[in-house]
């Protein structure tokens, strides 16, 4: 317990705080404002307050909770939109009317309801940290474990199936020394990892239905993705695409520090879209963590935390969980103010020095691994970036792409002639490709050479642009021209891919194949009668063209690709 000695924004030192603990959670004022600790200084502590605090005064009281920062976790958190330190925006609402007022303590999920427990282990079992003792079926696909705490091990001597309300035990065991009650629930420190037994290499691509990243620059489930892009690039739009049609079991969403209506779009259009495999309401896999430019900075700084500990949760119970974060670069920048107030001294561009530990930290929380329950489960993280100026050469730019093993650079220039996604295919990399090779065997013949023939046209397609601006197309050979009429199809008709399109918002593996296999075979069957000397445009064939650059839309792909085959092979040359 001690009072308010100074106040800077959100930053807030308190005197006579001895006794007291780093990353303690405290209640300042007399408002109540959540804050937590983050330097102690003597018997001083400066503490990081979630909320806004203007109207604090010196001299009032600073009571200390003996708890880190934690997020309660259990049965009710599928659906729910939560603020950067986990509290339910719609309860919060309902405390206090559409703008939040300070100092609400709300758990982050509801206590009063009641869950259906399914105990699958029996009384005398032996049991271990992480062990699953039942489930409750929270939703149609997804069943909610309920698992042993990290830490706790012993003899299960009582289980109760049936109702019960989070809070309620479920089981007890007889630890070493004490009777250890577990209930539906369980508390976690935001900023500790939850323990797993190891890591393992992921190689299972994560499918997302957009053809510029399962084709060319693909993740896998339990990797690292970075999206940087300029002003208006499509971070957003990209990162919604992903949270749309990702094949993860869970997916986390933490809007951070963005503008409250990009928010706004994904609350509305969230709860109305089906999962394309399964049929059902996208918002029953989804957990949104809402922290948007307009509510206080240091809960942002928090918010990714909030949403990777929730996504470990899940992995625990052996699940796939994808995780986004727009904009990882408002996180840095609250982190940065955070730290001028602290009056440390400022590395490059006034971030901290400790920016690159942190971001770090935080990408290696994802990852595959064997849970404490032996179960192989992953968490895949993908970051957007907002450079300023879209300058890739600034500190979270370069520090994230030291960490993720892909990178979808999204360019300016691409999204100004609207090629979207503008994810420039000559600067975006992904380390993964060579470890889902087998993968894309497994999608379709002579797939991995299809895509790096792709890759070459395009990179020639570079340098035959530079030429053209010099001497014009018509100087170009016939088979540099047709590399020319060949990348326009692969860029306008495979990677050009518009999100709000009811088909071609989402673009399955098989079509993606088949799209790109009928664009190269084109592009063959083209070279070999120029090869036989004929002249490119004597080959034009604009219904063909169209057919093509319509396999996209088309619902039922497999016959329509099936008769654009034919019609190619069915082609020879005029003498
Ligand atoms: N895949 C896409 N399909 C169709 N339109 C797109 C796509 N990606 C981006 N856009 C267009 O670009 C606009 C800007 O995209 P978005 O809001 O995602 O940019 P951003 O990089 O998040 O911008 P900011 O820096 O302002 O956050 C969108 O409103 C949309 O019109
Ligand atoms: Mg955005």
């Amino acid at each position: 317990m001690g009072t308010i000695k100074k106040i800077s924004g959100p930053v807030v030192v308190g005197k006579d705080m001895k006794g007291s603990k780093m990353y303690d959670l405290v209640r300042v004022g007399n408002l109540n404002l959540t804050g937590e600790i983050i330097q102690l200084r003597g018997d001083n502590a400066v503490i990081q307050v979630y909320e806004d605090t203007s109207g604090l005064k010196a001299g009032e009281e600073i009571k200390t909770t003996d708890m880190p920062l934690s997020i309660e976790l259990g049965p009710g958190l599928l659906g729910s939109i939560l603020d950067g330190i986990g509290r339910p925006l719609l309860k919060l609402a309902e405390k206090s009317g559409d703008f939040i007022s300070r100092g609400i303590d709300a758990p982050s999920i509801d206590k009063e309801k009641e869950h259906d427990f399914i105990a699958t282990l029996k009384q005398g079992e032996d049991i271990s940290p992480g062990q699953i003792l039942g489930y409750v079926q929270e939703t149609e696909l997804i069943q909610h474990k309920i698992m042993v705490p990290p830490g706790i091990k012993g003899k299960l001597i009582e289980i109760y199936g049936g109702k019960h309300r989070v809070d309620d035990i479920i089981a007890k065991i007889q630890a070493e020394d004490k009777i250890e009650e577990i209930t539906l629930s369980q508390k976690w420190p935001v900023r500790k990892p939850r323990p797993y037994k190891t890591k393992l290499n992921p190689i299972n691509p994560l499918v997302s239905g957009q053809r510029v990243f399962d084709t060319f620059f693909p993740l896998v489930k339990g990797g690292t993705a970075a999206i940087p892009g300029p002003f208006g690039a499509g971070k957003t739009v990209s990162q919604h695409q992903l949270a749309k049609w990702v094949d993860a079991d869970i997916v986390v969403y933490v809007g951070c520090g963005e503008r409250g209506n990009e928010m706004t779009e994904v609350l509305m259009e969230f709860p109305e879209l089906l999962d394309p495999r399964t049929n059902k309401p996208l918002m029953e896999r989804t957990i949104l963590i809402a922290n948007t430019s307009n509510m206080p900075v240091a809960a942002r700084e928090t918010s990714i935390y909030t949403g990777i500990t929730i996504a470990e949760y899940f992995r625990d119970m052996g699940y796939d969980v994808a995780l986004m974060a727009d904009s990882t670069s408002r996180w840095a920048e609250a982190l940065r103010e955070i730290s001028s107030r602290l009056e440390e001294m400022p590395g490059e561009e006034g971030y901290p020095a400790y920016l690159a530990s942190r971001l770090a930290e935080f990408y290696e929380r994802s990852g595959k691994v064997v849970t404490l329950n032996n179960q192989e489960s992953t968490i895949s993280v993908i970051g957007a970036i907002s450079p300023p100026g879209g300058d890739f050469s600034e500190p979270v730019t370069q520090n994230t792409l030291r960490i993720t093993k892909v990178f979808w650079a999204l360019d300016a220039p691409l999204a100004y002639k609207r090629h979207f996604p503008a994810i420039n295919w000559l600067t975006s990399y992904s380390l993964y490709s060579d470890k889902i090779k087998g993968y894309y065997k497994s999608i379709g013949e002579g797939y991995p050479e299809l895509i790096e023939k792709a890759m070459v046209l395009l990179q020639k397609e570079a340098e035959l642009q530079e030429i053209v601006q010099l001497v014009g197309p018509d100087a170009l050979p016939e088979e540099n021209k047709l590399v020319l009429q060949t990348t326009k199809k692969i860029r306008e008709d495979f990677l050009m891919q518009y999100a709000y399109h009811k088909v071609d918002s989402y673009c399955e593996p098989k079509k993606q194949y088949m799209m790109l296999k009928t664009i190269m075979y084109y592009h063959k069957k083209l070279n070999s009668f120029i090869r036989k000397d004929a002249k490119l445009a004597n080959l034009q064939d604009p219904e063909l063209d169209d057919s093509i650059a319509r396999m996209k839309y088309q619902k039922e792909y497999a016959k329509y690709i099936g008769e654009i085959m034919k019609k190619i092979d069915s082609k020879e040359v005029k003498e």
